[in-house]
């Protein structure tokens, strides 16, 4: 059984991709018999169209998994590009993707709907996505509900190629992650990098005090009790908290007679030793470039063995390979 997902180095990580995936990819390293994890710069070079900030955002991308707990004893961690034979799978799959398919594609939609010109990287952006998946047998794919067409469109390019060629590929679940999971920024709206509204897992103490302190709350007067359930700042809070803190915070709010300044200074002591080892831990890691380099190079190693038997199995299924 192997589990597969892949994350894309677009800018430093936030608190949303942290409780929203990236925290619930690490939860299943070791309880399978395989894990894999990888960072998908191929797919980033769709949006970052700079040298240095892409081979930056990797590295930057394989310290940050690494300090919060992704273990390479217990899973494969490898940089997509490592592994030359998706770009050949990659191919083999765009040979059969109906352009209809394609067309529906969020990514691709949402582009072209607002009068966008996209190129070809966009729009075949589902089929090296499949290949990713198919790449390595995998029966189980983490990902948050946006990504659930993406393994549709995988399912449906994989029972082609295996009703044309033969049982070659497995096909794969998505699993979809935990929702309720989902961050607010410090607007209130979903956290996201395109929404300027985030919260960085390793952002410097003192400037993540700041943007703390700048979370947009409501102008309820200090003694009016207020609704925790509905409030964005203790949605943040209770991330962090454990269920006492939670219960008391609150209750807290349905007192009233409280001010939102002293909630933001709670939550920012709370993160900030919530992520204080990992911060040592990526310390560590960053004076330990050599380390790095050798987990990520193993990690290829090992994906590109099983992309190997893979690929070989599918080229000679539909004859290139003879
Ligand atoms: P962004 O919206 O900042 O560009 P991505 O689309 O790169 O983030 O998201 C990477 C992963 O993190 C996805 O699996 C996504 O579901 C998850 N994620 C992103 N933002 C949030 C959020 N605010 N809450 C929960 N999960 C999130
Ligand atoms: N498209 C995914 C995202 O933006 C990243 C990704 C690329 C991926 N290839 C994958 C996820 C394969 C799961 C499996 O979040």
């Amino acid at each position: 059984m192997r589990v597969l997902s892949g994350i894309q180095p677009t800018g430093r990580f936030h608190w949303g991709n942290y409780f929203g995936a990236i925290r619930q990819y690490i939860d299943l390293q070791g309880k399978r018999e395989d894990a894999f994890y990888f960072i998908a710069n191929l797919h980033a070079l769709t949006t970052v169209r700079n040298r240095d900030q892409l081979a930056a955002n990797t590295v930057d991308a394989a310290l940050d998994l690494l300090a919060l707990g992704l273990d390479p004893e217990q899973a494969t961690l490898f940089v997509q590009s490592d592994v030359p034979e998706v770009s050949e799978l990659c191919w083999l799959l765009m040979t059969g993707a109906p352009l209809g398919l394609l067309e529906r594609c969020h990514a691709y939609k949402d582009k072209k709907a607002r009068g966008l010109t996209a190129d070809a990287g966009l729009f075949s952006y589902p089929v090296l996505m499949a290949a990713d998946i198919l790449m390595y047998d995998s029966d189980i794919v983490p990902v948050g509900e946006d990504q659930v067409q993406h393994i549709e469109v995988c399912r449906d390019l994989a029972a082609a190629f295996n009703h044309a060629f033969g049982e070659i590929f497995v096909l794969p679940k998505a699993k979809i992650l935990d929702t309720s999971a989902r961050v607010p920024g410090i607007d209130g709206e979903k956290m996201s990098k395109s929404y300027n509204n985030t919260l960085e897992v390793f952002e410097e103490p003192k400037a993540l005090r700041k943007k703390i302190m700048r979370i947009v709350t409501d102008s309820r007067p200090l003694e009016q009790p207020k609704d925790p359930e509905s409030d964005h700042l203790f949605l943040l809070y209770s991330l962090f908290a454990d269920d006492a803190q939670r219960d008391e915070m609150a209750a807290t709010y349905r007192r009233g007679g409280f001010g939102y300044g002293q909630v933001k200074k709670a939550l920012a002591d709370l993160a900030e030793s919530y992520f204080a080892e990992a911060r040592q831990r990526r310390r560590d890691l960053e004076g330990d470039p050599a380390r790095v380099r050798e987990i990520l190079g193993d990690g290829a190693a090992r994906a590109r063995k099983k992309a190997a038997e893979v690929l070989r199995r599918a080229q000679s299924a539909c004859g290139v390979k003879f």
